[in-house]
């Protein structure tokens, strides 16, 4: 006899990204996201704006999930949304919203942890990684190295005590009137510049924590300092600037992974969250695994940076283990791992 299929729908919305999926037996069958560039006039989230684009791309982002798996609401098994962290009134339109259809359907609901959907990214395509292993969480609002022990079982080992690595690029990238999220726009002129052109001060943190906050103000006095010199200081030398930050912010985080290695004595290394598309981190990161003899694993861009699939392959795990939520279920805004 032929089994059921279990179709899980997933709902993301912490941040400025609006998405939802569907995975089937553990298999992400749609995949969809609408990206608010409402934020850009602002230099950054706006809160309360993030919270009504969410509102009003729900839906539509809902229903093409639905029709690209080419399945009806009556369909579908479980809903699944992120729980935390995010921002509170963003995460609670997507909570609100699956609350509202699993109790409509009748099917149970699934809250997941916004961390570890970044990590079990890595188990979206092959190949994937065996447990355990040790991976670098680098995200707008975390940078953390965190030992998966499985699916479900992680153990926090180290996290940023200030600024998260992915807000250091963004706000970096102000500091040089770069359109928001500025990271991406480093990452790109980086790869047509010089990184030993310029050295900036590093901040080192005991053990396995990291500081993002020291370099961003280094940077903001360096940029000071040339640009009273030569008033066109930025734009003559973008490249060499934007290559020397970025090779220097990937210095500080290989530091501590060669570290968080030699500590659990493992030897299989992941990646995940948005600074994870960073391509001058991903080509350190292979060069490095190769000379360590680690087995790296890498998603692919699009599962880096917020998405509904990683939201949907945790639950597909959460759902095996029958680790339900309920409708008395909080958002939880700054939920630890
Ligand atoms: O995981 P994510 O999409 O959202 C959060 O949960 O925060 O990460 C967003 C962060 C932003 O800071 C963005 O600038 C950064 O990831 N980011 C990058 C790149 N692509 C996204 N940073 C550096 N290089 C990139 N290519
Ligand atoms: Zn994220």
């Amino acid at each position: 006899m032929q089994q059921k299929n279990i179709n899980i729908l997933a709902i993301e919305s912490s941040c400025d990204e609006t998405a939802a999926a569907i995975i089937c037996n553990g298999k992400i069958i749609s995949n969809v996201i609408a990206s608010q560039s409402i934020h850009q006039l602002y230099g950054g989230v706006v809160p309360e704006l993030a919270s009504r684009a969410h509102q009003q791309k729900i839906i539509p982002v809902v229903n093409q999930a639905l029709a690209d798996a080419n399945l009806s609401k009556a369909e579908l098994d479980a809903i699944a949304f992120t729980q935390g962290p995010g921002l509170l009134g963003a995460l609670l339109v997507g909570a609100c919203f699956a609350k509202a259809l699993a109790l409509g359907l009748g099917i149970p609901l699934i809250a997941v942890h916004h961390m570890q959907a970044h990590i079990l990214a890595n188990f979206i395509e092959e190949p994937q990684p065996s447990f355990p292993f040790l991976c670098l969480t680098i995200s707008g609002g975390h940078t953390q190295l965190i030992l998966v022990n499985n699916y479900t079982s992680m153990q926090l080992l180290g996290e940023t005590q200030d600024d998260a690595v992915g807000e250091a690029f963004d706000k970096i990238a102000k500091i040089m009137d770069f359109s928001y999220p500025g990271g991406p726009l480093i990452d790109h002129y980086a790869q047509y510049g010089n990184p030993k052109k310029f050295d900036f001060p590093t901040t080192t943190m005991p053990g396995l924590d990291f500081s993002f906050s020291g370099i961003k103000t280094a940077f903001l006095y360096f940029v000071r300092k040339n640009m009273q010199k030569n008033p066109k200081f930025i734009i003559e030398n973008q490249a060499d600037i934007c290559a020397s930050i970025q090779h220097t912010l990937i210095q500080m985080l290989l530091t501590k992974v060669k570290a968080a290695m030699a500590q659990t004595g493992v030897n299989t290394l992941a990646l995940a969250g948005g600074v994870a598309a960073n391509q001058g981190l991903r080509k350190a990161l292979t060069q490095l695994a190769e000379k360590e003899s680690w087995q790296l694993f890498i998603p692919a861009v699009a599962y880096c940076t917020d998405n509904a699939a990683m939201v949907a392959m945790a639950a597909h795990y959460q759902y095996l283990n029958q680790e339900f939520a309920n409708l008395k279920t909080n958002v939880s805004p700054s939920i630890s791992i």
